[in-house]
């Protein structure tokens, strides 16, 4: 089942056997996305419906989730969320546990637009990793690095921000794509064939970081799905 799963992914992922594994796997030779699968135990619908989640995104602490009753495959499954909020705070991490019930801010539709929606590269300033896990609900996805181009690199796009920016195509311009994060964004070439996350697999991919031995990965979370809320781990 393994390998039957692995075989659809492109050659920058990678795919451990356990958590240790997951943690300790060093990102080199473009390898810039690492995924424990998962088979998930307990009922996360279960959880969904006792939330009962606003619209936007709510953070979900442990008291709030550890007083829900639930029947014995709900409570199941909250405590494997729980489990991972826990080996990975053991690490020196500080991941979130957030239900997406839809956005609050309205959804830029234009290929321009700078939101989680849009393929884009995680950053940081030193050497740091994004663990993400979709529990319910419709999961992230992947783009390999040379099936992208980067938003400044994209011809059409790069004519219209500096529309948008109304300057020249100088130092200031370059500085205006920064500072609006259009330079952490990317759009997928002719044939892209993105991958998706998948739901229950826990996920550990490369930032954009000073001195990073590979390409960030570019990722992308899904469009929502109107009554379709999302539990999601990330750190
Ligand atoms: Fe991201």
């Amino acid at each position: 089942m393994f390998s039957a799963f692995s075989s659809k992914f492109p050659a920058c992922v990678r795919f451990v056997g356990s958590f240790d594994e997951l943690l300790s796997t060093r990102f080199e030779n473009g390898i810039n996305a690492l995924c424990w699968p998962r088979q998930l135990l307990g009922n996360f619908t279960e959880v969904i419906a006792q939330l009962d989640l606003p619209k936007g995104i709510t953070s979900l602490d442990e008291t709030k989730l550890a007083s829900l009753e639930l029947p014995e495959a709900g409570s199941l499954a909250v405590r494997m969320m729980l489990d991972d909020l826990h080996r990975l705070r053991q690490e020196g991490l500080e991941p979130t546990l957030d239900g997406i019930h839809g956005y609050l801010h309205p959804q830029e539709e234009d290929y321009l637009r700078t939101d989680v929606c849009s393929f884009h590269a995680d950053s940081a300033t030193a050497e740091a990793d994004t663990w993400l896990c979709t529990y319910h609900g419709d999961c992230s996805l992947g783009l390999p690095n040379d099936q992208a181009i980067a938003r400044p690199q994209h011809p059409p796009a790069r004519h219209d921000l500096l529309e948008k920016f109304g300057g020249n195509d100088d130092e200031s311009f370059a500085d205006w794509l920064g500072d609006h994060f259009h330079d952490l964004h990317y759009h997928p070439l002719p044939g892209a064939q993105p991958y998706a996350f998948g739901v229950g697999h826990l996920w550990r991919i490369a930032t954009q970081y000073p001195g990073s031995p590979v390409p960030p990965c570019i990722h992308r979370a899904p469009d929502p799905v109107p009554g379709q809320p999302r539990l999601l781990l990330l750190s």
